[in-house]
């Protein structure tokens, strides 16, 4: 009889290496993140998100006819299938759009002429197609479910500026166009977070991409990762709509010993770099669009956390303000994380695909002693 005398795996994971990769490098302690070792410090102030995407998908800058093509192919791909159009108007009205996003991808496999094709140059046709798509499902849903009309793409446009004419109908601002594209570059790929390794979970079976970026919008959603951008704005929300002091509101959460969306990380034990800019963001866009109330309260909030629990702010913290700011509602805030997003998922599965293995790893099992008996019904 054997007796469970192992010691537990690390819960969540935690500090497991669980592939090779070659597309995102962290350093935890010294607060580093790199896309194919580029500093993201650096692709914040000079890169633009289609830029960042071929990073991601190709494993190096582009050239500018590179660059241009990409942007070309990325324009050419801002349609969706008039079924999808269809399914997208006869979702609830009030479906959560993070759902809506992820049942309709689902769907985008469908229309998709590369659907079963899971080769090199497929998978690269299919990222460029999601990459386009999903920001055109998130602005349609949100025009629709507002009973107002679905805005025709501008094929001259960056993504991030085609993105916000998409949603609001208007063109946006250069300072808006070039806030969200470098959210865009901050937020596209962040190693194997929850979403990316279930993405490689889902690819690794031999499935195919969209069923993996399925799954990895599944995972985004939840509070603990992507969801927590909208669940930081609801604290901001509540704590402006009734007037209270940030300082007292998130202390009487800490009191409950409730977490604080927006703060704290798996892997970063020092300031995420994202924070940076996104704090900066939050900051010039809350002063020059006349609401600088978010960006206080945030700040305060920040100040507060920091000194009671040493718990740092992380990407999902400032990019509600951000967000916020840029005239977007809160139910969309993890949407446009998937906008992003999308780019590191693809590139994920492209690599997981080019050099496949499945991943099957094994759980330390802690229950009865094996051989445990069965007990028959008038027995127990
Ligand atoms: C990101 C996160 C899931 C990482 O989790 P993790 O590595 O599993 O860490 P744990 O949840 O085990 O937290 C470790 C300790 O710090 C505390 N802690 C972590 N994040 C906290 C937060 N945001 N607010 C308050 N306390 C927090 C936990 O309560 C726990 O305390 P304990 O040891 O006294 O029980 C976690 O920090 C969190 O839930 N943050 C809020 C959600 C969020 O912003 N997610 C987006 C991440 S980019």
């Amino acid at each position: 009889m054997s007796s469970v005398t192992s010691t537990p795996a690390p819960k969540g994971l935690e500090g497991i290496v669980a592939t090779n990769s070659s597309i995102c490098y962290i350093d935890g302690d010294l607060g580093v993140l790199a896309y194919r070792g580029i500093d993201i410090h650096e692709l914040a102030r000079h890169s633009n998100f289609e830029e960042t995407c071929y990073l991601l998908w190709f494993g190096r800058l582009p050239n500018q006819g590179q660059l241009k093509d990409l942007r070309e192919r990325l324009a050419q791909e801002r349609h969706l299938d008039p079924a999808i159009i269809q399914f997208l108007r006869n979702a609830p009205k009030t479906a959560l759009p993070m759902d809506v996003l992820r049942t309709t991808v689902s769907a985008l496999a469908f229309y998709d002429a590369d659907e079963k094709n899971n080769d090199h140059d497929a998978n690269v046709r299919k990222a460029i197609r999601l990459t386009s798509q999903i920001a055109m499902i998130v602005a349609a849903y949100d025009r629709i479910r507002k009973g107002k009309p679905v805005v025709d793409p501008d094929r001259s446009l960056s993504h991030a500026a085609n993105f916000l004419l998409q949603l609001t109908g208007a063109k946006p601002s250069p300072t808006a166009e070039r806030a969200l594209d470098i959210a865009l570059i901050l937020h596209a790929d962040h190693e194997l977070n929850a979403s990316t390794f279930a993405a490689r979970v889902t690819a690794a079976t031999l499935s195919d991409m969209h069923s993996a970026v399925t799954s990895a919008i599944g995972a985004l959603k939840g509070p603990l990762h992507g969801g927590a951008n909208e669940a930081v704005f609801r604290i901001l929300e509540a704590i402006d709509r009734q007037k209270s002091d940030p300082i007292e509101y998130v202390r009487s959460m800490l009191a409950q010993k409730k977490k604080i969306p927006g703060f704290g990380h798996r892997v970063y034990h020092t300031e995420d770099p994202r924070a940076t800019h996104l704090r900066a963001m939050s900051r010039d866009l809350g002063r020059s669009s006349g609401q600088p109330q978010w960006y206080e309260m945030s700040e305060k909030i920040e100040k507060l956390v920091k000194a009671e629990k040493k718990l740092n702010a992380n990407v999902d913290f400032y990019s509600a303000s951000t967000y916020h700011v840029l005239g977007i509602d809160e139910d969309l805030f993890t949407p446009v994380f998937a906008v992003s997003r999308i780019s590191g998922w693809a590139a994920h599965v492209i690599e997981q695909l080019d050099d496949n293995r499945l991943i099957r790893p094994r759980a330390e099992y802690l229950g009865p002693d094996y051989p445990n008996p069965y007990v028959a019904m008038e027995k127990r």
